[in-house]
């Protein structure tokens, strides 16, 4: 599959990017071999136009964790290659950190995750009710301005097909070094049914943190990061 192969955007606005720079030979080489078979079908609209939820017998009756906004992929393959207990779905629609992340499952050789190469949006539609045990969201886009705060992954059109897919007891994680994201993350995802847990600063990630690209970027330009984490009611 090559990254123009990747699937069409679907009817949603999306405001990030989808492709960087000039992919490498290497990473021209992941999407072609490697994307195919950890892709979950049946997830976008062409696939799927009755938006039927999805069979998840592929994850062996494991328990189901998802990243949302992977990046490069770094904390998706550390927390897969941490728990073979769990099967990961990944959501990314960046075609370049899709590639790293590929790079990255070969060098760990992990099995137990799958990709959305995409919204994650169009994965809410299809997950089954409650499938979801923990969600993972680290340093979402920022969207610094005021007018585009409603673009931010903690509004309702992302947190209720959220707690829709989340099981009762799911712990969901947010990573951000934005003060005003952690202010509306505190306004907004408790109505949407989640309990904050903890709420952490530098130096107090959680125990099996390890770090990410933006976080690495953050700490360079003097950024602090907040660590949130809410369990579903
Ligand atoms: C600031 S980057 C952080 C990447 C990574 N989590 C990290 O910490 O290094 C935010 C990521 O979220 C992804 N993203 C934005 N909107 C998304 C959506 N609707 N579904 C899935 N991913 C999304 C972007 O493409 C981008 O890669």
């Amino acid at each position: 599959m090559s990254d123009s192969a990747l699937p069409p955007p679907e009817r949603r606005n999306f405001y990030g990017r989808t492709h960087g720079k000039t992919l490498r030979a290497s990473h021209k080489d992941y999407l072609a071999n490697d994307l195919e078979p950890l892709r979950l079908k049946g997830v976008t609209g062409a696939e799927n136009p009755a938006r039927t939820p999805l069979d998840l017998s592929l994850t062996g009756g494991r328990p189901l964790w998802l990243e949302v906004g992977f990046g490069g992929g770094e904390h998706l393959v550390h927390m897969a290659a941490g728990n073979p207990q769990v099967h990961l779905i990944g959501a990314e629609p960046f075609v370049n950190g899709i590639a790293m992340l590929l790079g990255k499952i070969r060098a760990a050789a992990v099995t137990n995750l799958s990709l959305h190469p995409g919204d994650v949006r169009d994965l809410f539609d299809v997950l089954p009710d409650a499938s979801v045990s923990r969600v993972f969201l680290n340093y979402p886009d920022p969207w610094p301005k005021a007018r585009h705060h409603r673009r931010r992954f903690v509004t309702p059109g992302y947190l209720l097909p959220l707690a829709r897919v989340t099981a009762s007891g799911a712990e969901f994680r947010v990573a951000t070094d934005i003060p005003d994201y952690v202010r509306q993350a505190l306004e907004e995802i408790p109505p949407a049914g989640f309990a904050l847990e903890r709420q952490a600063g530098q130096g107090a990630a959680w125990e099996d943190w390890p770090s990410t690209r933006y976080e690495q970027k953050a700490l360079r330009e003097g950024r602090s990061p907040h660590y949130l984490t809410f369990s579903r009611l």
